[in-house]
């Protein structure tokens, strides 16, 4: 098994994957000598300058290793003797000691089919991981195929949910190019929900080149369908098997790949939204604002509660003291949405989401709405405090116009009612003016003042407009082409 900068530094092409020819043990003295990081080398240690002991060395340990050095001295290639003085230094994630070892069985892909595709039902054949620890740092990371991990029973994030996550898709294009979507913000995001539960810092770029480099080894699993795509999943948890609550010494960080449909079965149907009144989500101080594992599992069931009555999530509406409805806050794993035309004669359409106050999960999507309609220029465009009060008197003199819930795995998805214990709001959608702008030429919908003669779907417009971005329809410095 060779690492990604020992193939480099050698400036020879050496075999890229474990599962290829072995290396000689010439090559592996050589390649210890150039070794920058506690990267460990699996295998064959017989080329090991005397001295040096299989302990001490970079061999036999991968994960979890014990045995975490750097070189003290600069290292040159042509070295003949491997630098005596070994002094441990915390090392970060770095692409060039990715190591690759693929999968013999690879699972057929699955159909391209919204109902048999669920979200989250089906995963690739490998998995991106790696581990640190404190005072060591990080691990070389590799790519393995996808498995089980072995966690002892007293790991913190199995007994106090020190857990944090991203969702990121890649998508297809009709040119076969493989795109990210604006992945700086995930990394961003990540590495504030990990600083916030104690979790290691990490380099985000050299993550996002692993990253990438998992997505080429599965490149033959993102669909080319409009809609479809691979859901990416970075997952980093405290491995400390330690009962006290206490900071974060050892953590794993790894990466799995889901290829998926529509998140919801629906579609891009629209969805009801159960109205929850009595529990909250995220509040004040709180970790709302976090992509973290503990925000969620809370609201599984509300959710249920909201799917006895036909509703596929909830939207969290929090008693303030300041208005009968309460604040509007997220919906689920989606932030939220209104299109409201304003009282008086300027009639003004105002498009509202939640602040940014601590509550809300500064999503992706989100943001990319916010700037898309902002570009619009159709509209004015506010993240402030909303009252359910407001969106009552709205809905009741016809002015709530459009409501839409946006995440990666849903993307935009409609809402057609807002579901209380003994009363429903009944939001409009126009399906064919959706479909409409979703049938626009490539470009078009992204146009400012487009709308004034075309029937009014934001919901449309903006999957449009976003699809367009995604898929490569056009250019934009939202997308991150994956290099074949
Ligand atoms: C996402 O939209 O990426 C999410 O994280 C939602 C997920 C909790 C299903």
């Amino acid at each position: 098994m060779l690492t990604r900068s020992a193939k480099r530094l050698l400036g020879r092409t050496l075999p890229r994957y474990h599962n290829e020819a072995p290396l000689k043990p010439a090559h592996l003295s050589s390649i210890l000598y150039l070794q920058r990081s506690n990267t460990p080398l699996n295998g064959d240690c017989s080329g090991l300058p005397k001295g040096i002991s299989k302990k001490e060395s970079f061999c036999g340990h991968r994960m979890h290793s014990t045995t975490g050095f750097r070189v003290a001295e600069p290292l040159q290639l042509g070295m003949t003797e491997m630098v005596p003085d070994l002094v441990p230094l915390p090392s970060d994630i770095r692409y060039d000691d990715l190591v690759i070892t693929t999968s013999k069985r690879l699972q057929a892909k699955p159909r391209l089919d919204a109902t048999t595709l669920k979200f989250g039902a089906v995963y690739t054949d490998h998995m991106l991981q790696v581990s640190w620890k404190d005072g060591l740092g990080w691990t070389a990371p590799s790519i393995d195929p996808l498995g089980p991990i072995s966690l002892h029973p007293c790991a913190q994030v199995l007994h106090y949910a020190v857990e944090c996550f991203e969702g990121m898709k890649v998508y297809k294009g009709k040119d076969g190019q493989l795109r990210l979507f604006r992945p700086e913000m995930n990394m961003d995001r990540l590495a504030r929900s990990a600083a916030r539960l104690t979790l290691p810092k990490f380099d985000k770029v050299e993550l996002l080149e692993c990253i990438k480099e998992l997505v080429r080894v599965e490149r033959d699993w993102v669909p080319d369908a409009e809609g479809f795509s691979v859901y990416i999943r970075p997952t980093m948890i405290g491995t400390h098997p330690f009962l006290g609550v206490g900071p974060t010494r050892e953590a794993m960080l790894y990466v799995i790949l889901s290829p998926v449909g529509p998140y919801f079965p629906s579609g891009l149907k629209p969805i009801k939204l159960y109205v929850e009144t009595e529990n909250v989500r995220a509040f004040s101080g709180g970790v709302g604002n976090y992509k973290i594992g503990g925000n969620y599992a809370p609201t599984i069931l509300p959710q249920l509660r909201g799917s006895h009555l036909g509703c596929s999530q909830v939207l969290f509406v929090m008693q303030d003291g300041k208005s009968k409805g309460g604040l509007v806050g997220e919906s689920g794993s989606m932030n939220i949405f209104f299109l409201i035309r304003q009282e008086g004669e300027s009639g003004e359409l105002e498009l509202v989401t939640p602040p940014l106050d601590g509550l809300i999960l500064p999503g992706v999507t989100r943001d990319t709405v916010l700037k898309l309609a902002r570009g619009f220029g159709d509209m004015k465009v506010s993240e402030r405090p909303l009252h359910f009060d407001e969106v009552e008197r709205a809905s009741e003199s016809g002015r709530l116009l459009e409501v839409f819930g946006t995440g990666t795995a849903c993307m935009i998805q409609p809402v057609v009612g807002l579901v209380m214990k003994d009363s429903e709001i009944t939001v409009p959608f126009d399906g064919d003016a959706a479909k409409h702008w979703l049938a626009k030429a490539p470009g078009t919908a992204a146009l400012p003042n487009s709308s004034s003669d075309e029937p009014l779907s934001l919901c449309g417009r903006l999957s449009r407009a976003l699809l367009d971005v995604q898929y490569g329809h056009v250019d934009s410095e939202w997308s991150v082409v994956i290099e074949p």
